[in-house]
């Protein structure tokens, strides 16, 4: 279903809550939504860049958009969001803050894997918790998390990062499961390779099998009630791939695409 059929069911005056709205497929994600007219809060760390996507929007004819900055980094600010959240009409989330990281494990530091932890992981579960029991109350609801298609498989070279997203996807596809009898619809997205600042933030340049954010956005709201979207057709025998071959081989496979779309050494 896209989601102007969705909305056309909905209650257009509550919020659609877009975490990493900033940049990427999140601002995508800001920008297709605006345009349906949703108010939106949008939320991430960088609070000019942050300001600076919500007066594009503004700009552009946006009913009403409201900022709000947290480090996801810092438990203690992933709190004070998400007992915000719970104050606030929601019916769009779209769980999707998150970084990467690459290199060979011993090659960052722990403090370097205990953020992407906070934000991979934490920080979306606590942000879940505070925003599904609203959804759950008014029974209806739209929850996009926002996971990889590398969370299918173990990568070497990658491995918290396609570990933490391995979380997002177990994670999401049970959630989902418990809440199949309510009118809120979740959607698991596995976004390939992005053409966004989330490879320049690892000092990594795709090269190839590269999609546009906004096609990523795009594709998603445009299959609003499939449980789990593959944006990328290259991406389409991951899911098959992960499940018939030999672990090892699968991860050799693996290797070789990061190194082939990210130059890693
Ligand atoms: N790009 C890809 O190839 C790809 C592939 C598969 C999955 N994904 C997933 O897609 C999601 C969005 O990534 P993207 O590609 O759009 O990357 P991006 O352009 O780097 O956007 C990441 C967003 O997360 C926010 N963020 C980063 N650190 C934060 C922090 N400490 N606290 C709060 N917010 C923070 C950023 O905000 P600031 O600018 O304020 O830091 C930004 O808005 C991520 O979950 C990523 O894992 C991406």
């Amino acid at each position: 279903m896209h989601i102007q059929e969705w909305l056309a069911q909905t209650q257009k005056e509550h919020y659609g809550v877009i975490t990493g709205a900033s940049s990427g497929i999140g601002k995508c994600f800001a920008q297709r939504l605006a345009k349906e007219g949703i108010p939106l809060l949008l939320v991430s760390e960088n609070q000019g860049e942050l300001e600076a996507t919500a007066d594009e929007l503004r700009q552009e004819g946006a009913v009403r958009i409201e900022t709000y900055v947290a480090n996801f980094f810092k438990p203690a600010e992933v709190r004070k969001l998400a007992k915000f959240l719970t104050q606030k009409k929601i019916s769009i989330f779209v769980n999707n803050a998150g970084i990467g990281m690459k290199g060979l494990f011993h090659t960052n530091s722990a403090e370097a894997y205990n953020q992407l932890i906070n934000i991979n992981i934490a920080a979306m579960t606590t942000l879940m918790h505070a925003v599904l029991p609203g959804l759950q109350q008014q029974n209806y609801g739209l929850v996009i998390n926002v996971s990889s298609i590398n969370s299918l498989v173990s990568i070497p070279h990658n491995q918290v990062y396609t570990a933490s997203k391995a979380y997002v996807t177990s994670f999401a596809r049970a959630l989902a499961y418990e809440n199949q009898d309510t009118k809120i619809i979740f959607q698991l997205l596995l976004p390939g390779t992005t053409d966004t600042p989330f490879h320049t933030r690892q000092d990594a340049s795709p090269q190839m099998g590269v999609m546009l954010p906004d096609d990523v956005a795009r594709i998603s709201l445009e299959s609003v009630g499939v449980k789990e979207v593959i944006p990328n057709k290259a991406d389409w025998l991951v899911p098959l791939i992960a499940r018939i071959v030999p672990t090892q081989v699968a991860m050799r496979i693996a290797v070789y695409a990061l190194k082939m779309r990210l130059g890693v050494k």
